[in-house]
């Protein structure tokens, strides 16, 4: 961080403004709505607590009048994303009416904030933009928290939403995070490669997540992750898959059964290639050898060699030799 270019200001005002959005959430009348719905949610008071989740009330000035008595100029206010400047010069608070999420950075420190609708309005989740202090392709949702867990199970879980990590780590799942969406960075992926060997990405059961979930893997891989994905069933997401059928079936249902990548992919890849037609067949195997061809493990490409060559009636000699020619070079 460059001393001079106000970053540390910057910092500081979202320190303060967390409080005061925490304190409007738990404290005051004003936020009893927004506490309510996280309540009927299923959101502890104590897990409230843990995340610093808050309340910005609909109404002008909350940010300005807050944050100048604590010594901030409004255009420090605007440069920290806090206010947006209007044509006509007034200044407006970014969040207003919203359930305030605190993003916190790998120290614990808030560096932008997610803003949700109480109801159905649109966009459900606000962010912050992009700030000397807040880069989205770089921070790892809840890392702060659960770095320590991540290190010692070797394991992530990856999340699409702030509520199923939320929801996660209050079921005692404790390696959990999430990026802000579904996109992945190679920033990030390295990030996740050298704190854990294993990342199951667990995405919303529906058919955005499903998608999402093979683009993350990919990027993953390229990393040098083991990759496993989790199915969490019925369009369900995973906080809603906690919420309706506890934390204890979610480990036996949806973690303990997630799979290796390849042999997903093979499932996923099954349904949109048509294997009665030759040329689709050849399409497939040869989708899957790329696929296999990017596994550390000789077993593991083994074992998936043999799968093909028992569903195909392919001698394991060809697909191998195929295969070989997707290996990545050696670094
Ligand atoms: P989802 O639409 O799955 O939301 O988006 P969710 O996490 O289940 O939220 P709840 O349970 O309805 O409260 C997943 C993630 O995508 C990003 C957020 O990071 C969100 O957690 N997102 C989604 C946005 O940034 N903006 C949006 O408008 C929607
Ligand atoms: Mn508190
Ligand atoms: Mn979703
Ligand atoms: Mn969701
Ligand atoms: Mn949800």
């Amino acid at each position: 961080v460059n001393e001079d270019d106000g970053s540390q200001r910057v910092l500081e005002a979202h320190q303060w403004l967390a409080k005061l959005y925490h304190h409007l959430l738990v404290n005051t009348t004003e936020g009893k709505d927004a506490l309510d719905y996280l309540t009927e949610r299923g959101f502890t008071r104590e897990t409230i607590d843990t995340f610093q989740m808050g309340y910005a009330p609909d109404k002008p000035g909350v940010v300005a009048t807050f944050l100048e008595k604590k010594g901030f100029h409004p255009q420090e206010m605007v440069k920290a994303g806090l206010l947006t400047a209007t044509e006509g010069g007034d200044y407006l608070d970014r969040f207003r009416g919203r359930i305030i999420f605190p993003l916190r950075n790998h120290l614990g420190k808030t560096v932008a904030f997610a803003g949700r609708t109480l109801g159905e309005g649109q966009p459900k989740y606000l962010n912050s933009p992009e700030t000397s202090i807040f880069h989205k392709g770089k921070l790892l949702y809840n890392f702060d928290l659960a770095r320590g867990f991540i290190r010692k199970q070797s394991t992530i879980v990856l999340f699409e939403g702030y509520a199923d990590v939320i929801s996660a780590y209050q079921s005692d799942i404790k390696n959990s995070i999430a990026t802000m969406g579904t996109s992945v960075t190679p920033a990030q992926a390295e990030l996740m490669n050298r704190y854990a060997e294993k990342v199951i990405i667990c995405y919303d059961g529906d058919q955005p997540g499903i998608e999402a979930s093979v683009k993350t893997a990919k990027e993953l891989q390229k990393a040098g992750i083991h990759v496993y994905i989790a199915r969490v069933p019925n369009q369900q997401d995973p906080d809603d898959f906690i919420k309706a059928e506890g934390p204890d079936r979610f480990r036996r249902e949806v973690l303990e059964t997630s799979e290796p990548f390849v042999g997903y992919l093979m499932r996923y890849y099954r349904n949109q290639f048509n294997l009665q037609s030759e040329g689709d067949r050849f399409d497939y195997i040869e989708m899957i050898l790329r696929e296999v061809a990017k596994l550390e493990r000789a077993v593991e490409r083994e074992y998936y060699l043999q799968e093909l060559s028992k569903e195909f009636s392919i001698s394991l000699e060809s697909l191998n030799e195929e295969m070989e020619k997707w290996r990545p070079k050696q670094k």
